[in-house]
């Protein structure tokens, strides 16, 4: 088998990225070890940037995102019992898309049936070969047959756990990583969201996030320790617990329900340099992780796979600047959505060897944060999203 571009991953990148290269003419193949149904099972984070919101435009798959999504022209930090709102159009003109991960998912593999494009799914002992020459290859094995698959790319869309990283000579990368010594309890719900945009809350028991899906459905987050299990959490016991980390008025408002989903996440910063070794080139959670404070998870991946889906296009059309520098380029957006992302998380989460005078700094920062036009403006600028520069 040929295609020009093999992609390993049908998460968000790897799907993207075959919508962005299908509509530039370039032929590719996704290679993905699960099925469809368990992809789309899985629940992550929701908020779009306008960059994230154009590419998938120019993908062709923002049809109903613009219908269902919510745009969202602020979020509300609370601590010390009152919440201070972020205006993201006061400060930036922007502003951002509330749609769940899963539904960029869903739209996008539906796109890719209705185009008719080869997706495998349930491929089994998937593995990179000769990305260091000319003719790299991509195999598998497909209710136990052997595939070959010949190409002139392969593009590592196959996340943390993937085999694309894996398979580069320790040697050749440059990991820089910080693990936080806890994790975020999440719960889906089909109730109400407490307020109509994301509020952010530092509490002496612990952060925590009200988030969203849609006007029917939230999503809320506990900061939890890392060894807590969500079998330990009621939902009586979680929403308990919610109300004493958010605001009277907010406590007051929540409304509760049956949770639909609960599960328990470790936060993590991560990257790995450079992004490209020879012919191989990673994108998204394959190259990075950011904890998810600041939503950046799939923004990065949406942003890497747009200058790499132009990288690509430029080369078929004669020109290597674009593949050349594409690590460079990536890298740069990576470390600054790093950077916020560490920051943000920094400053809302309970660190017990901080102390009291850990603590007294973050209450400090917040207080000068909400009362500060400037200091607004840096979170408001950072969080709906950097220009993407192509
Ligand atoms: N072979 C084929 N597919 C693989 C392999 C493999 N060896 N290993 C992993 N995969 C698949 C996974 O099953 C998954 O469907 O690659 C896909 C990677 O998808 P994601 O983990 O969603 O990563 P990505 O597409 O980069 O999206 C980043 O997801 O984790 C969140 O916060 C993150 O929102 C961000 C987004
Ligand atoms: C979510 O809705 O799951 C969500 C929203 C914002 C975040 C993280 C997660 O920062």
């Amino acid at each position: 088998m040929r295609t020009q571009v093999a992609i390993v991953g049908a998460g968000p990148a790897g799907l993207l990225l075959g919508a962005l290269l299908n509509r530039a003419g370039i032929d590719n193949l996704i290679i993905e070890q699960r099925s469809a149904d368990y992809v789309l099972a899985r629940i992550r984070a929701g908020v779009l940037e306008q960059t994230t919101v154009d590419l998938l435009d120019e993908a062709g798959v923002g049809e109903r995102l613009h219908r269902e999504g919510l745009p969202h022209g602020g979020i509300e930090l609370s601590f010390a019992g009152m919440r201070h709102r972020i205006d993201f159009r006061a400060h930036t003109g922007k502003q951002v898309t509330v749609y769940g991960q899963t539904e960029v998912t869903r739209d996008l593999m539906q796109a890719r049936e209705e185009a008719g494009l080869d997706t495998v799914y349930n491929a089994d002992e998937v593995s990179v070969h000769d990305f260091d020459g000319t003719s790299p290859r991509v195999r598998y094995r497909l209710d136990g047959e052997p595939v070959e698959v010949d190409c002139d790319f392969i593009a590592g869309c196959d996340g943390f756990h993937g085999v694309c990283r894996a398979s580069v000579p320790p040697s050749a990368l440059h990991v820089f990583e910080r693990a936080y010594p806890f994790g975020w309890l999440g719960l889906l719900s089909q109730t109400p969201p407490v307020s109509h945009e994301l509020i952010y809350s530092s509490h002496p028991r612990g952060f925590s996030l009200c988030s969203m899906r849609s006007p029917t459905r939230s999503r809320y987050y506990l900061q939890c320790p890392l060894d807590d299990r969500a079998e330990n959490w009621s939902d009586d016991a979680f929403w308990d617990e919610l109300r004493r980390r958010i605001d009277p008025a907010a406590a007051q408002a929540l409304v509760t329900g049956p949770s639909l989903e609960k599960s328990i996440a470790p936060l993590r910063s991560f990257v790995a340099e450079p992004m490209r070794f020879g012919r191989l080139f990673l994108a998204g959670d394959a190259a990075h992780i950011v904890p998810p404070t600041g939503a950046k998870g799939l923004n990065l991946a949406a942003s890497d796979v747009g200058l790499l889906s132009r990288a690509l296009a430029d080369h078929y059309a004669g020109s290597d600047a674009g593949i050349d520098s594409y690590s460079e380029r990536c890298l740069r957006r990576v470390w600054r959505a790093e950077r916020f992302s560490w920051w943000f998380t920094s400053l809302m989460h309970q660190f017990p060897e901080n102390g009291e005078f850990g603590h007294r700094m973050q209450m400090a920062e917040l207080d000068y944060l909400v009362g500060s036009a400037a200091a607004s403006t840096v979170l408001a600028e950072n969080y709906v999203g950097l220009p993407l520069e192509r």
